[in-house]
């Protein structure tokens, strides 16, 4: 009955609007476990559980791409058993999971900087990678060892040195550029943000791309979130306006040329 229920759900969002990318800070794994007296890493790994099911759901529902704020240059900064239980967790899960992403055409990237990450996690996340590289479906990117600062950080050292080598010059610097510079170079912008687990904030994630991004925060830790949580913000997403600066009334009249590119890559 409820697999019924989540299917017409699914079937009626993906007759109308699907967002190209959706991206996810997936938060409260620790206290999750806190509440139930088990470890933080036992957390963790109950969020694994979830982003399975998610990354399922996405690819079924034709969604183009799913960011996943995965660890943040900042959590560098907890614990040393948590940070080291983490970087096992991703290199474990990586391999173990690439015959499914395969099955599923899912192809894997990553975002931040993961020259930073331990060898096992980085080898492991390169080769599923590659493994992955023809896969058609959802494009699944973590972001790893990310932070939106950093991102943008190593973009104006890219052009800087483009303008000493004397291939760009700085009235050449557009926003496409910059774009071009960033980690996420060829992905379209989120059309939604999810984030869990109550907080109201961005914690440095995608922080030139959320410019004109939809918001949807939920109460319910990560590893509770489920499939039918993951439908109410795509029905929360498809009943909204977005203005982009201007009236409700342009909105609604402007041309289908503007719209297409207001709405860049999403399936309307
Ligand atoms: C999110 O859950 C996962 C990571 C940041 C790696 P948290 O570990 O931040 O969980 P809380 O916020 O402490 O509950
Ligand atoms: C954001 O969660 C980072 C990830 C989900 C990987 P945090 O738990 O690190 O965020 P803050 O510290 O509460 O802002
Ligand atoms: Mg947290």
């Amino acid at each position: 009955m409820e697999k019924d229920l989540l299917q017409s759900r699914k079937d009626l969002l993906m007759k109308h609007k699907v967002p190209a990318h959706i991206a996810v800070i997936m938060d409260g794994n620790g206290r999750w476990a806190k509440k139930r007296s088990l470890s933080r890493i036992d957390g963790h790994s109950a969020g694994i559980d979830t982003v399975r099911r998610i990354v399922r759901l996405a690819g079924e529902m034709g969604i183009g791409y799913l960011s996943l704020y995965t660890f943040s240059s900042e959590n560098w900064n907890r614990p040393m058993g948590e940070v080291m239980g983490i970087m096992k967790l991703l290199a474990e899960t990586v391999k173990k999971e690439v015959p499914e992403l395969n099955k599923n055409n899912v192809r894997l990237k990553t975002i931040g900087d993961i020259s930073g990450l331990p060898r096992k996690s980085r080898s492991a996340l390169i080769d599923a990678i590659e493994l992955t590289a023809s896969n058609e479906g959802l494009t699944l990117i973590l972001a790893l060892n990310y932070s939106g600062r950093d991102e943008i950080l190593r973009a104006v050292r890219t052009i800087a040195e483009r303008i000493e080598n004397d291939t760009l010059n700085s009235d050449e610097i557009t926003p496409e550029v910059i774009e071009s510079s960033l980690d996420t170079a060829g992905m379209p912008d989120p059309d939604l943000l999810i984030r869990t687990s109550g907080e109201y904030r961005l914690s440095n994630y995608l922080l030139w791309q959320l410019a004109y991004t939809e918001l949807w925060i939920t109460d319910i830790m990560w590893p509770d979130f489920s499939e039918s949580d993951f439908l109410d913000a795509l029905e929360s997403y498809s009943g909204r306006e977005r203005r982009f600066g201007m009236t409700s009334q342009q909105i609604t009249t402007v041309s289908g040329v503007v719209k297409k590119y207001l709405f860049k890559g999403e399936k309307t």
